[in-house]
């Protein structure tokens, strides 16, 4: 794998304070569990035999380590994100607080992923993507078994490249991708790599648009399960 990492000069990831913040109060089990971190367990808690290997990507902070942890769901969490700040938070705030080691937490692109995983989970990742059909390909077929992916899915596609008021004052300039991908089209794509994928209600928003950054997203989860 080539250790690509985003360039600051247009990752809103790399511009955003605030957002960094918050992510370490979720590392640090501080901020209430993230409904769609707790429906991903629920949808794989079944799934998953021990020893399975989870690869969480555009992990973040490597939060949702704990929804999986707390559960005792007995997976080996992988973290990957294109952030360094990320992976920094990641192993600071959560290698020292459990028994993962630094190396759990993988520092780049999705779009270089070469290895594979039992499961990979991808939420709220590909919607702030240019489009998602590249990382995605590279995550179908780094999946053994069980992929699930949360992201704006509609009837239609949508692309969307706005300036962001949340970014640092001095990065406001920055252009921040809020794409919104046709459903079916996604499926099919998924069927095309081996998946038989279903489409699940996101309990978080419960099929009602929800506006981010002033802009409609329609949340939706898809589960691809490996038949070939
Ligand atoms: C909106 S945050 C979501 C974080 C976490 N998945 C969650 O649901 O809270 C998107 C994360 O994905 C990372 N990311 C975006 N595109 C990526 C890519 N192509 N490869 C690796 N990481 C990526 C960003 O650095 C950021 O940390």
């Amino acid at each position: 794998m080539l250790y690509r990492t985003a360039n600051p000069l247009w990752n809103p990831w790399a511009n955003d304070r605030r957002l960094i913040e918050l992510y370490r109060r979720r590392c640090r089990q501080e901020s209430e569990e993230m409904t769609c971190a707790a429906q991903a367990v629920d949808i794989l808690k079944n799934k998953v035999v021990s020893g399975d290997t989870l690869l969480d990507a555009g992990c973040g902070g490597g939060y949702y380590f704990w929804s999986f942890e707390t559960r005792n769901i007995p997976i080996e969490y992988f973290g990957l994100d294109y952030t360094p700040r990320m992976i920094n938070l990641a192993r600071e705030e959560i290698c020292q607080k459990s028994v993962l080691p630094p190396q759990r937490f993988i520092l780049g692109t999705i779009e270089d992923l070469d290895i594979q995983f039992d499961h990979i989970i991808c939420f709220n990742v590909l919607t702030n993507s240019p489009h998602y059909a590249l990382p995605l390909e590279r995550l179908l077929l780094s999946t053994r078994k069980c992929i699930l992916l949360r992201e704006s899915l509609g009837e239609k596609l949508t692309i969307r490249y706005t300036s962001d008021e949340n970014l640092d004052k001095d990065k406001r300039h920055m252009r921040v991708y809020h794409n919104t991908y046709p459903i079916e089209e996604v499926i099919s794509f998924m069927e095309d790599y081996g998946f038989m994928v279903s489409s699940i209600k996101d309990l978080r928003t419960n099929d009602e648009v929800e506006m981010v950054c002033n802009i409609p997203h329609w949340w939706n989860i898809l589960v691809g399960r490996r038949y070939t």
